[in-house]
């Protein structure tokens, strides 16, 4: 059974795995015996990693690249390939969002929602996902395996519930509505899986989703949260580290026989 989820060895990409639960795939990873490739923006030394992932210095290494950006994805990519081997697992966990406790410029009523930012969140979650499978994807399948993750969201599935941020418009008197953007670059990631789960299905790429409800970090006000908590039936948010099982499930050979898959961990929010 232990074999069965092994990643033991298994050269691992972390997209973003310098952030809240990209830091929790990468060091659980790491800790299951995996090499861990980080695609950061920003820099991070070896004395850096050490201190974040201390006795993982090893195992984890940071490559910059946005995953925005192709040429610096090829790059980055080229070099991990010189260094580790082709990657056997991609984790694309890299994603931005406007916050309930953000701008409400940035959560403008729908009718007059600012082109920009539409273009920004679609650009990384949506774009950056598409660019990583072709950089890092191609040669898993050209290699003939691989497991490749997509972090999505229950608002992939379902719509916001916009009663969940009124408590902003009554506290600040201006008008806040969730924004449409990230609700639409992650349910497009349901398709992207299936349409990339097909298409390297011989090539032995497997490309499943994991749609997450919400972490509980102390990011968020506590009127969202009470809200929240109350349209979720296992009434609490999941714990910053409660994800990592099923990555390690969806990076071994525990899943062998799933490709295109949506895996729902949302402690029953989309079940109600
Ligand atoms: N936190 C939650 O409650 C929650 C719930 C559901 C889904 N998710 C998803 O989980 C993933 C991680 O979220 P998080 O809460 O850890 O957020 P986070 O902001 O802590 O981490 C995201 C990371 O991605 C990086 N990043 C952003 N744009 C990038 C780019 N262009 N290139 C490379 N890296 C980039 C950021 O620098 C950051 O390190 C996201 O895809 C998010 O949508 C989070």
């Amino acid at each position: 059974m232990t074999d069965l989820f092994s990643v033991t060895d298994r050269v691992a990409v972390v997209t973003g795995g310098l952030g809240q639960l990209g830091t929790q795939f990468s060091k659980s990873l790491a800790e299951a015996g995996a090499k861990v490739a980080i695609f950061s923006r920003r820099e991070f030394g070896r004395e850096q990693i050490a201190e974040k992932f201390p006795g993982l210095e090893d195992r984890i290494r940071v490559y910059v690249a946005s995953v925005t950006d192709k040429a610096a994805l090829q790059q980055a990519t080229d070099r991990l390939i010189a260094d580790w081997g082709v990657p056997h697992i991609l984790v694309n966990n890299a994603g931005i969002d406007s916050k309930p406790s953000g701008s409400a410029d940035q959560n403008s009523p729908f009718e007059i929602y600012p082109q920009e930012y539409w273009n920004e969140i679609i650009d990384t979650n949506l774009t950056g996902v598409m660019l990583c499978c072709q950089v890092i994807g191609s040669p898993m399948a050209a290699a003939g395996r691989g497991s490749i993750i997509n972090v999505g969201s229950i608002y992939g599935i379902v719509s916001p519930n916009q009663a969940l941020y009124a408590y902003r418009e009554k506290r600040d008197g201006k008008p806040f509505i969730k924004a449409i953007s990230y609700a639409a670059s992650k349910s497009a990631l349901v398709n992207l899986t299936r349409y990339l789960g097909t298409y390297w299905a011989t090539k032995k790429v497997r490309v499943n989703l994991i749609s997450f409800g919400g972490v509980k970090t102390a990011n968020f006000d506590k009127e969202f949260i009470d809200a929240f908590l109350e349209r979720v039936p296992m009434r609490r948010q999941a714990e910053i580290d409660e994800y990592n099982g099923v990555i390690q499930f969806l990076a071994s050979d525990a899943s062998s026989y799933m490709t295109g898959s949506n895996v729902v961990v949302d402690g029953g929010f989309t079940a109600w």
